[in-house]
């Protein structure tokens, strides 16, 4: 049985090297030739954890081939489609990448007498597959779904930094689309796969809405618990954690995604809650909740520029060091990541800005260039500082001591993940979620 991926960013690629390790035969597909050659030479254009290792070992066995060639759909039995559906200005989201990508493998399917199924793994608003997708591929295939070829919505859950662990371990697999024999084989091929994991089926429209509700829902939960945070700020002797540990307990609730923090960024949860706040509105259905998330979400930052301004006056000419660039620990990704927003509103307030990050000091430099400074050692980032603000939970800053904040110039920390909560350190610190000390 052959397999092609169709996108190669963190989901098509991991998804690529793990079904290559389990002895599939598999064609990595990515329209960037320049990426698909960093592939094959195992230079990955993104930091993901055990993504390089496993994708040597399938290169190795020859059962993964990376290229930029659509016209290797043609032999295969099953398409997995990954690519990417960025956001516009307006939250919508993007379509121009999978409607040309779709309309490519239309033509290709043309010559395709194996009957493939088509799996869109690629987050869609409720409706695009039967309104967009169907009808590009029927047009460009001269076929019809559910005869010359099956579409079965397929949305991915996995997490950035943890890629490999979730496309092995998925927590369940959902397949959207009609009852047929290609329906069935979609679930033989996962149950044989991935044995005691629960698989959903049901039709398009709740398929692709599975994807928003989860992430929405996630966003939610994260919005609650900083709302709350905030609220403890302002209980003396009020710890945010042993909250969470106390109704995270509560199986009805569930401990997980209770850490409270700047609020939620990166590349998913923020766009897909624009999406999905526009969609409801275009069918008439005003998203109350939505909307308080994401304002909610937007406040965090404003709230430590207004701690900042209280214990530092004015801030133009200050010196601030961000430590953590990346929206979570453990990736270099930078997308929507609520550290850059921070230090662009602090660039505005004319704050002179120095950046620590282990991984994403790169892609920072891409928006910032020159504008602010990058320092490897966190030591450096803080000398002469007048205050750190720990965005990013990265292991390394749980080491952070009187010694390598000796060269601050004012020994101040906001501390957003309670990283040094229960440290003795020369210094005035304050953590989101921590009430004064009684
Ligand atoms: C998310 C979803 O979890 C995943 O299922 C979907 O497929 C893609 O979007 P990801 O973007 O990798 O995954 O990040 P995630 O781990 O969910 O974190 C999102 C944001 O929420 C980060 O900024 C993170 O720091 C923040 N977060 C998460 C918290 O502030 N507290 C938490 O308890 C959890």
């Amino acid at each position: 049985m052959k397999i092609a991926i169709v996108g190669l960013g963190f989901v098509g690629l991991s998804l690529a090297a793990v079904l290559a390790s389990k002895n599939k035969s598999i064609i990595g597909i990515d329209i960037d030739e320049k990426k698909c050659e960093k592939i094959r030479n195992i230079t990955i254009p993104f930091y993901e954890p055990g993504l390089e290792n496993i994708l040597k070992t399938s290169l190795k066995k020859n059962n993964l081939i990376i290229s930029n060639d659509f016209s290797l759909v043609k032999n295969c039995d099953m398409v997995f489609v990954t690519v990417g559906t960025p956001q516009k200005s307006n939250g919508q989201i993007e379509l121009a990448m999978i409607k040309k990508s779709m309309t490519t493998i239309g033509k290709f399917l043309k010559k395709n007498n194996n009957k493939p199924i088509i799996f869109i793994k690629s987050t869609v608003i409720p409706g695009t597959i039967q309104n967009v997708i169907i009808p590009i591929l029927e047009k460009n295939s001269g076929k019809k779904n559910n005869n010359g070829f099956g579409i079965i919505s397929n949305p991915e859950f996995l997490q950035e930094s943890n890629a490999i662990h979730n496309t092995k371990f998925p927590h369940a697999i959902v397949l959207g689309g009609e009852d047929t024999k290609f329906m069935k084989r979609a679930e033989t091929f996962f149950s044989k796969m991935y044995s005691n994991v629960p698989i959903i089926k049901t039709n398009y429209q709740s398929a692709e809405m599975i994807k928003y509700a989860n992430n929405s829902f996630l966003a939610t939960k994260i919005t609650f618990i900083n709302q709350l945070s905030n609220i403890c700020q302002n209980i003396p002797g009020s710890n945010i954690d042993d909250i969470a540990r106390g109704i995270g307990l509560d199986p009805r609730i569930g401990k997980l995604f209770l850490n409270a923090g700047p609020g939620y960024g990166g590349s998913c949860l923020p766009k897909d809650m624009k999406a999905l706040i526009n969609f409801s509105e275009s069918i008439g259905i005003t998203p109350t909740l939505l909307n308080a998330v994401e304002k909610t979400n937007r406040d965090q930052i404003n709230n430590i520029i207004s701690l900042l301004k209280k214990k530092l006056g004015t801030l133009s000419g200050k010196k601030i060091t961000i430590l953590g660039t990346a929206f979570k620990p453990n990736t270099d990704d930078i997308r929507d990541s609520k550290s850059i927003e921070l230090i662009k509103k602090l660039l505005k307030n004319n704050a002179k800005i120095t950046v620590h990050d282990p991984k994403a000091l790169g892609n920072t430099k891409k928006i910032f260039n020159q504008k602010i400074r990058y320092e490897n050692l966190i030591v450096d980032a803080l000398e002469t500082s007048q205050c750190a603000i720990i965005m990013t939970h990265w292991s390394e800053y749980d080491k952070l001591n009187n010694k390598l904040l000796r060269k601050m110039k004012k020994k101040f920390i906001i501390d957003c993940r309670r990283v040094l909560a229960d440290r003795k350190l020369d210094v005035q610190y304050y953590a989101i979620g921590l009430g004064k000390k009684i």
